[in-house]
């Protein structure tokens, strides 16, 4: 069954200290929530340790936004996915354009990701989107595809969210529109054929935006940045009206 989540992608935000204060005012933002929508927190690793103590007992999971296919080596830089086990996380972020675009991340490297993330447990949520120009060159809909062809080889389907996250919309205020990010989705689904995936949207989702989104029928969900930092928006967000 397709499930609502609403996850929060905090990027290279927060201090531990600024993560604890977070969740002293959101846990109470979200006390009345009800528990079909699935909220997740994908915080920096640095802050895993004290949300994985913070969110103990919560019905709120904990989710990483990258992990290595290796489990220990000289990586400079990575995290392993027995590390992340300690941790306690539900979710991993894999393939977000920002890995893609700033640190070289390929389909391939991608493909490596998801693999691990489930070896461990973990269920990925694996990011898709197409840049600007790959839009207006009318070419969304055959990158997304190679993207999810070449990412999901060897992959299981039936532990995996996709969140599709156009490049020109990511950080910048501009959203899809609501009957677009439907639309795009609807194809993605069409592609996987199963239809138990939950596919988010993800892109300038805003307390005011969130509403119209999660009205349409293919959106289950949103993958949330910049809004997520804030916990009264983000629990509105949480808290979508229907
Ligand atoms: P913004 O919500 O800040 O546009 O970021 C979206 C995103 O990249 C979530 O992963």
């Amino acid at each position: 069954m397709r499930r609502t989540i609403i996850a929060g992608n905090w990027k290279m935000h927060k201090t531990q200290a600024e993560a604890s204060e977070f969740w002293q005012d959101f846990k109470s933002a979200i006390a009345e929530t009800a528990e079909s929508r699935e909220v997740v927190l994908c915080v920096p690793c640095t802050s895993l340790g004290v949300m994985s103590k913070n969110l103990h007992g919560s019905a709120v999971k904990l989710g990483a936004q990258n992990l290595h296919w290796e489990e220990s080596g000289a990586y400079t830089g990575e995290i392993s996915g027995p590390m992340l086990v300690e941790y306690g996380i539900s979710y991993v972020i894999v393939g977000h354009s920002e890995r893609r675009q700033f640190f070289g991340e390929t389909d391939q490297t991608v493909n490596f990701r998801l693999r691990a993330a489930q070896r461990y447990g973990f269920t990925p949520i694996l990011c898709v989107g197409e840049s600007k120009a790959q839009r207006d060159e009318g070419e969304t809909e055959t990158l997304i595809i190679s993207q999810l062809r070449k990412g999901l080889k060897g992959v299981d389907l039936a532990d995996l969210v996709i969140a599709y996250e156009p490049i020109w919309a990511i950080g910048t205020g501009y959203t899809c529109e609501a009957h677009e990010a439907n639309r795009v989705i609807g194809v993605i689904r069409s592609v996987l054929d199963r239809p138990e995936i939950s596919i988010l949207y993800g892109g300038s989702v805003k307390p005011q935006n969130i509403d119209e989104l999660m009205a349409q029928p293919e959106i289950d969900g949103a993958l949330v940045g910049g809004a997520s930092l804030d916990p009264q928006g983000f629990a509105r967000i949480i808290n979508y009206r229907t």
